[in-house]
C-alpha cells in the first residue's frame, strides 16, 4: 500500500509532461524580455560557434559540482582537435560556507600549484584562463559576471550581488601567478561549444550532476532584454538559462511533501525549484526524508524498532547510494541490504529492501523525466525538429537508466513512433555525452573572445 502512495506522488504521466513543456515554453521566452520571470536566460556574451580551426594554448578553471579542476588546453591546427592535460582538487565541503577570501584564496592556490608543477622554471607571459564558474552569473561583458546568487548548497557571504572577477584576480596577484582571465563562463555554456566544436548537430548543452542546467544559442533578435544593445537581430548569442529556477512560483510542478522540505531546509528557500527535484544534491536527501518518514509514520514503522540516528542526519546520503540501489543485480536485493547495514547501520527485511528499491526507482525516474521537460521545451521555443544534446554530470554519465528514462519521455512529449530498427535507430532528439564539456569549452571561448577582439568586434 505505502509503495503505491508513493507511485502516485513520484510518478509523472505523459500528459503531465506534456503540460510542464508548455509551461516551460512560456517561461523561456519570459526570462528573455526586459520584465524578465523566474528562469534568468542570462546572456553570455559568447557570440557563434566555433568553426573547428581555433588554435592556441589555453588554462582552463572548472569549478562547478564536485571537484576544481585546472586544465591546460591545446587547440592544434587540426580541425577540431584538441589536447589536455589536468589536476583535479577536491572542492571542501567547508569551502562551501566559508568566507569570500577562502574561497579565492584555495582557487588561486591550485592555480599556482598547477603551473609551478607543469611549467616550472619557466619565464611565462600572462596566461590567458577561462573560467568555468557554475553559477547564476549576469555579464555585461564576457570577462565579469555578478552572482545573482549562490545555488548547490553554497553560502558564502560577501559574493551575491558582486562581480566575482575582481577578489578572484586580486587572489592571483597576491601570489604572482601570470594568469589574465579572457571569459567567465558557465559549465553549460561550456558543454554546449565543446560539444559543437565536436558534433555540428549540437544546439543545447546540458548539465545534469550537482546541480542541474542547460545553455543554448539563440538569436539577439529574439532578445528583448538586449534590444538597448542594437546587436544585429541574426547575430547569435549563447543563453545560459539557469532553468533551474523553473517555477520557483509553484504553479506547475508536482511537488512532493519531500520537496517542500528540501527547500525549506537549503540555504536558499524559494529558488531553484525545478533543480531541487531533479539534481544529483537532492536524489539522495529526497531518498533519505521519505524513509524518515516512513519510519516515524505511526501505522508503517520501517526499521522498527532500530535506531535510525544516522539516517536522520540530512544529507547523510547522496546520489551515488542511490545509484547503488539501482543497480542492485541481486534478486534479494543483498547488495541494498549490505548498503544500509554499512552505511547507516539498518536492518532491513525483504519487504524493506524492496520498497528502498522501488523507492530509488520513483525518484531516479521522476528525474530524468522532468530533466527532459526542459529540454523538449528548448527545442519546442526553437522549432528544432532535430538536435543533439551536449550532456555532462555525474548523474548523465553515473545514474542508472537515466538516459533511456530522458529518451522515453522525450518520445512522450513529442509522440514519437517507439524506434524501430534496433540499437542503430535514432530519436530525433538525442541527448550524448559531451567530451570534456568545461575545459575544452572554456579554451574554445577563450579563444574566439580573442579572436573577437582582435578583430575589433
Ligand atoms: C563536469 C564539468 O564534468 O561536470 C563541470 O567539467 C560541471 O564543468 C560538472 O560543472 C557537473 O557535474 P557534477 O556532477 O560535478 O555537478
Ligand atoms: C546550478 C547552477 C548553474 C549550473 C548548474 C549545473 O543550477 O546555478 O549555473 O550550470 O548548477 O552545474
Amino acid at each position: 500500500r505505502e509503495i503505491r502512495h508513493l507511485e502516485e506522488l513520484f510518478t509523472i504521466d505523459t500528459a503531465k509532461l506534456k503540460a510542464i513543456t508548455e509551461h516551460f515554453v512560456s517561461e523561456l521566452t519570459k526570462g528573455l524580455t526586459e520584465e524578465g520571470g523566474s528562469i534568468p536566460m542570462n546572456p553570455t556574451w559568447c557570440m557563434g560557434f566555433p568553426n573547428g580551426y581555433e588554435t592556441g594554448t589555453f588554462l582552463a578553471l572548472d569549478m562547478g559540482g564536485t571537484n576544481l579542476r585546472v586544465c591546460e588546453v591545446i587547440l592544434p591546427e587540426e580541425k577540431g582537435e584538441f589536447d589536455i592535460i589536468q589536476s583535479k582538487y577536491r572542492m571542501p565541503e567547508e569551502l562551501k560556507t566559508g568566507t569570500a577570501d577562502e574561497l579565492w584564496g584555495y582557487i588561486a592556490d591550485c592555480l599556482q600549484q598547477f603551473i609551478e608543477y607543469h611549467h616550472e622554471g619557466e619565464e611565462l607571459d600572462q596566461l590567458p584562463l577561462g573560467f568555468t564558474f557554475s553559477y547564476p552569473a549576469s555579464q555585461d561583458y564576457i570577462d565579469h559576471g555578478v552572482l545573482q546568487r549562490w545555488t548547490k548548497g553554497f553560502d558564502i557571504d560577501g559574493v551575491e550581488g558582486k562581480d566575482v572577477v575582481p577578489p578572484f584576480e586580486e587572489a592571483l596577484k597576491e601570489r604572482g601567478v601570470p594568469i589574465r582571465l579572457t571569459a567567465l563562463i558557465n559549465d553549460t555554456t561550456g558543454t554546449l561549444i565543446a560539444s559543437a566544436y565536436t558534433d555540428t548537430e549540437v544546439k543545447i548543452g546540458c548539465i545534469f550532476g550537482t546541480g542541474c542546467n542547460a545553455a543554448y544559442m539563440e538569436n539577439c533578435g529574439s532578445i528583448p532584454k538586449l534590444a538597448h544593445m542594437n546587436l544585429p537581430p541574426d547575430t547569435l548569442m549563447a543563453i545560459n538559462c539557469e532553468w533551474g529556477a523553473f517555477d520557483n512560483e509553484h504553479v506547475i510542478l508536482p511537488r512532493t511533501p519531500y520537496d517542500v522540505v528540501i527547500d525549506k531546509e537549503s540555504p536558499r528557500p524559494g529558488q531553484q525549484a525545478f533543480e531541487k527535484m531533479i539534481a544529483g544534491l537532492y536524489l539522495g536527501e529526497l531518498f533519505r526524508l521519505v524513509l524518515v518518514d516512513l519510519h516515524d509514520n505511526k501505522e508503517i514503522h520501517i526499521f522498527e524498532g532500530q535506531d535510525i540516528g544516522t539516517l536522520r542526519k540530512p544529507y547523510s546520503l547522496d546520489a551515488s547510494f542511490l545509484s547503488a540501489v539501482e543497480d542492485d543485480p541481486f534478486e534479494n536485493l543483498s547488495e541494498t541490504h549490505d548498503l544500509l547495514a554499512s552505511k547507516l547501520s539498518l536492518r532491513a527485511t525483504k519487504p524493506e529492501l524492496e520498497l528502498c528499491r522501488r523507492l530509488a526507482e520513483l525518484i531516479g525516474t521522476r528525474a530524468a523525466r522532468l530533466s527532459a521537460c526542459g529540454v523538449a521545451a528548448i527545442c519546442k521555443k526553437k522549432d528544432y525538429k532535430t538536435a543533439h544534446v551536449g550532456a555532462d554530470g555525474s548523474v548523465f554519465n553515473k545514474y542508472p537508466h537515466f538516459k533511456a528514462r530522458g529518451a522515453q519521455a522525450l518520445r512522450e512529449i513529442f509522440d514519437w513512433e517507439p524506434k524501430k530498427g534496433g540499437k542503430s535507430a535514432r530519436d530525433p532528439v538525442e541527448i550524448v555525452a559531451a567530451e570534456d564539456g568545461s575545459g575544452v569549452g572554456a579554451a574554445l571561448i577563450a579563444a574566439l573572445t580573442i579572436k573577437r577582439v582582435q578583430e575589433g568586434q
